[in-house]
């Protein structure tokens, strides 16, 4: 089987950990070769399964590679937002996710979305791009400088008449949201401090209607969740998160874990149903 990997995607690719290993293409193909060749000695019939355990980042990588290469058209202002955060720790979503939070926002139809925690703006672009011309996106950062850089990146989005970054310690801003009676949001996606992620799930319930989605992500962070020896704050943040969406009536929860360019981690879902 041929499996063709688009022209030169991946190598312009938006993220640079993707660029930089464009022959993730290669391992795809070796990985493809190596089957082949095993199911030629195992005889007729003989192709093998595959050895998931055997599967590690580089393959993570590569499918990455390949499917971002083929569904993510050429992005120079998303390229640009990733370069200009270069001085910025490297924890945006991959471009899969950040594609993925887009396409819940057009499922849901959002016109108003919350984030907490801005970094450069990454997400916010995927986010901010799948508003309406009127829709309203309001991202939490605690830091100066890293709203600085979000800011040049969203205004160079063509998104700062949607997008606004309030600079303060997140739970400050969503106690002000919620003593000026905010309009509910209809997606919040909460990306900030792991470990006071249980108060900022509460405050988006708040801030939510029915029917909106809340997004958590770093839930998994290589399996830390259930290390249950570990007094890690920020795991245990997010089992303290866990617990709380098993008791909370008002939402229907999943979680997924997920692999890939940034490696093991997964996202928690809430439906806001009452
Ligand atoms: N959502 C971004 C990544 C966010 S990284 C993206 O995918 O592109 C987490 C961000 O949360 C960092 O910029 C960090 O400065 C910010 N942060 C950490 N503690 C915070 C707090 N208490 N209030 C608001 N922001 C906080
Ligand atoms: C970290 C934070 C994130 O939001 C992320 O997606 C990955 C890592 C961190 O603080 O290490
Ligand atoms: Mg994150």
């Amino acid at each position: 089987m041929a499996l063709e990997v688009a022209g030169s995607t991946p190598a312009g690719h938006p993220n640079p950990e993707v660029r930089a290993q464009s022959t993730g293409t290669a391992y795809v193909s070796a990985w493809l070769a190596r089957r082949a060749a095993l199911a030629v000695r195992r005889g007729p019939g003989g192709t093998p399964a595959l050895d998931w355990r055997a599967m590690c980042d580089e393959h993570w990588d590569a499918v990455d590679a390949y499917t971002t290469g083929c569904l993510q058209p050429a992005d120079p202002v998303l390229d640009a937002a990733i370069r200009d955060s270069a001085s910025l720790p490297n924890i945006a979503v991959a471009p899969a996710q950040g594609q993925f939070l887009h396409l819940l926002a057009r499922a849901v139809k959002a016109r108003r979305i919350l984030e907490i925690g801005t970094l450069g703006g990454y997400s916010a672009i995927w986010l901010g791009r799948a508003l309406p011309d009127d829709g309203r996106l309001i991202s939490l950062e605690i830091s100066d400088e890293h709203a600085a850089v979000a800011r040049r990146n969203i205004e160079r989005a063509g998104l700062d008449n949607r997008v606004e970054v309030r600079v303060a310690p997140a739970l400050d801003t969503l106690a002000q949201l919620k003593a000026d009676h905010e309009a509910p949001f209809d997606l919040v996606f909460i990306d900030a401090d792991k470990r006071n992620t249980p108060a900022y799930f509460a405050a988006a319930v708040d801030l939510a209607h029915i029917g909106s989605l809340i997004v958590v992500d770093n839930v998994v962070r290589q399996g830390k969740l259930i290390d249950l020896e570990s007094d890690d704050p920020d795991a245990m943040g997010m089992r303290r998160l866990i617990e709380q969406m098993a008791s909370e009536r008002r939402i229907t929860p999943a979680v997924i874990q997920t692999v890939g360019v940034k490696g093991w981690d997964g996202f928690a879902f809430a439906l806001v149903i009452g």
